[in-house]
């Protein structure tokens, strides 16, 4: 099943998920069908929230012929080293802009099948872990532009916006 992709000014994008409580029949269906409706726009991550889910629960393919389904993720290390790179989200169509995130990030999940799995990742992935972690606690990429870049895309914004209170 292909869920609808929650834009841009829909409150379901601020809220904190809530914990997998237990990964029962239904959490793994909504991982596969997260999955499918990933590959069908082609996004390399996309989080429970985005598709109006409030669940702790994210998936990930970055290319590197493993897609990733993670449930309850902390991060455990952020680097110091930082990066800024473009980068943009399914729930933001046509905004793309730089974004300062650690370089490197130390990760600790369940995997689909329970299993604990701690991951040490660096450039793209780690950016993509920290970007889909955001979105479980509500975060998203513009809230961390800076000043000037924020003023940059505050119109596309409030389009996008605008389109979801027409609804
Ligand atoms: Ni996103």
């Amino acid at each position: 099943m292909i869920y609808d992709i929650k834009t841009y000014g829909n409150s379901c994008l601020r809220e904190k998920a809530e914990r997998v409580e237990k990964i029962d029949v239904e959490v793994l269906q909504i991982l596969d069908n997260m999955v499918e409706t990933m590959q069908k726009i082609k996004g390399v991550g996309l989080a429970a929230p985005q598709v109006g889910i409030n669940k702790r629960m994210f998936v990930i393919d970055v290319g590197d012929n493993k897609i990733r389904k993670v449930i309850n993720p902390e991060i455990l290390e952020l680097s110091d080293e930082i990066e800024i790179n473009e980068e943009g989200c399914l729930s933001i169509p046509g905004v793309f802009k730089s974004v300062k995130r650690a370089s490197r990030v130390k990760i600790k999940y369940l995997n689909e099948k329970g299993e604990e799995i701690i991951e040490e990742a660096e450039e793209f992935l780690a950016r993509a872990f920290q970007h889909e972690y955001d979105h479980l606690e509500g975060v998203l990429f513009v809230d961390r532009l800076s000043p000037v870049a924020k003023r940059m895309v505050s119109k596309k914004l409030q389009l996008l916006k605008k389109e979801v209170e027409r609804g």
